[in-house]
């Protein structure tokens, strides 16, 4: 079988060793990663890694956490970051009314600014919600972005915000939330997703997979259990998951 966690954060140093993790996730069947990014600095990490390994693939963008931080010349930054080789995605922005970490109208601006850059671009965009659900919809609506360039990462929603974002064309990628005992509703809208629409990844290092909740960091080559778990709830198999899920990937990023 094989994977792409489409969604993990190598720059983090609580993973160790790149290549060790790259190592791991290649034994698990990890063909390819997509290293997201939240900040300019870690945008530019992320660039670094890309350019040393082939399996690697990077985004570019502010996270929402971030939005406050984001500095006057950041979208000159974020294109000039887009414009490397190995960059597939804007991302991961947009809203976070969980933590807010930054004010919400600085979000909203940050959030809105970029997806209107992605769109010049052409480029894909990472989505990050929380508590945000409304927000995020009327500022992807405000901007015109078009579904079929955004993926909602790292997907909580149940069967009714799965529906709306499916309604909008755009792409659901899950982790290791999905996973959770008390997840029900979030497994409930993930049946809901059509075979072509479907992503997955891990979010390394936060949010294990079950069966591996327990490991406190959690890394690319736990995206199988990630698959295992979607495959069983949408009656299919691993195998199916896989290849349904690698396939999307690939044309949502236009991976080569
Ligand atoms: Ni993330």
């Amino acid at each position: 079988m094989k994977f792409i966690d489409t969604h993990c954060h190598l720059t983090d140093e609580r993973l160790g060793p790149v290549e060790d993790v790259l190592a791991r996730a290649g034994e698990a069947g990890v063909v390819a990663l997509i290293c997201a990014t939240a900040s300019i600095p870690d945008s530019a990490a992320a660039a670094e890694i890309a350019g040393r390994y082939d399996q690697v693939w990077c985004t570019a963008g502010i996270h929402p956490h971030d939005a406050k931080d984001a500095g006057e010349d950041y979208l000159e930054r974020l294109e000039e970051l887009a414009g490397n080789p190995k960059n597939v995605a804007i991302g991961e922005i947009g809203l976070d009314y969980h933590y807010d970490f930054s004010p919400r109208d600085v979000q909203r601006r940050v959030f809105a600014e970029q997806l209107a850059l992605a769109c010049r671009l052409e480029k894909p965009v990472a989505v990050h919600t929380r508590e945000a659900f409304e927000d995020t919809l009327a500022v992807i609506n405000d901007v015109g972005a078009g579904g079929e360039k955004i993926l909602f990462h790292s997907f909580t929603g149940g069967p009714d915000e799965a529906g709306r974002v499916l309604d909008i064309g755009a792409y659901v990628s899950y982790s290791g939330i999905a996973t959770f005992k008390n997840a029900d509703a979030i497994r409930a809208g993930a049946v809901l997703v059509p075979d072509d629409r479907i992503i997955i990844e891990t979010d390394a290092p936060y949010l294990s997979p079950e069966p591996v909740r327990k490991m406190q960091i959690n890394e690319p080559s736990n995206v199988v259990h990630v698959a295992e778990c979607l495959a069983a709830v949408r009656r299919t198999t691993p195998e199916t998951l896989a290849e349904q899920t690698t396939a999307n990937a690939i044309r949502f990023f236009a991976l080569r």
